[in-house]
């Protein structure tokens, strides 16, 4: 009898401020994952809002029915033994903690950046536009970032390479057993 792929899967779930880095490390993880032969998915927040969420801005009602819909797919992902992994700002901390109840396989990774550090980067100039007052709701600058309190990885991307940042996730997934 066939019986498939026996990888379990699990949802990383990466958070952070704009800019933290949280595509660039989860991109890079995903690619060495994918090399290794393992299932993996990506949902990205400025691809997902062009597709899924499409209807949806950033008011804190639309933050978090953005994250509902993500983690209903996550969940669907994870529970068919592939590694999710998400890059979603997702700044309110009880809408998380409701991802990781329903997902169940789930750890938190914090992209960690001062504020500066992202500021310097602003890969899109949104942070200009954003002090500029010309975004409103931006988060950083005038919408709250409600910073995890235990996450299972806590990355500091002001001070760590992004390859040291990957290392870390993936020898947290050994840890834990998914690899
Ligand atoms: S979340 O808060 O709902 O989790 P999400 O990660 O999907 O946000 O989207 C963030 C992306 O939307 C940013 O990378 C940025 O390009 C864009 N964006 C546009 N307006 C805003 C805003 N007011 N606050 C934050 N990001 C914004």
């Amino acid at each position: 009898m066939y019986k498939g792929n026996t990888q379990q899967g699990v949802t990383l779930w990466f958070t952070g401020l704009p800019c933290s880095g949280k595509s660039a490390v989860a991109d890079l993880v995903a690619k060495i994952l994918k090399e290794r032969g393992c299932r993996v998915e990506r949902l990205d927040g400025d691809i997902v809002r062009q597709s899924l969420t499409r209807d949806l801005g950033f008011s804190k009602a639309d933050r978090d029915e953005n994250i509902r819909r993500v983690t209903f797919v996550s969940k669907l992902l994870t529970r068919n033994g592939v590694f999710v992994l998400t890059s979603f700002i997702s700044p309110y901390r009880e809408i998380r903690a409701e991802a990781r109840r329903e997902i169940g396989r789930f750890i938190e990774v914090y992209t960690k950046c001062s504020l500066e550090a992202c500021i310097q980067r602003d890969v899109k100039g949104m942070y200009q536009k954003a002090m500029r007052g010309e975004i409103k709701e931006f988060t950083g600058v005038s919408d709250p970032y409600e910073e995890p309190l235990n996450p299972e990885i806590l990355l500091e991307t002001d001070k760590q390479t992004l390859e040291e940042s990957a290392t870390a996730v993936l020898d947290k997934l050994k840890e834990f057993g998914y690899l």
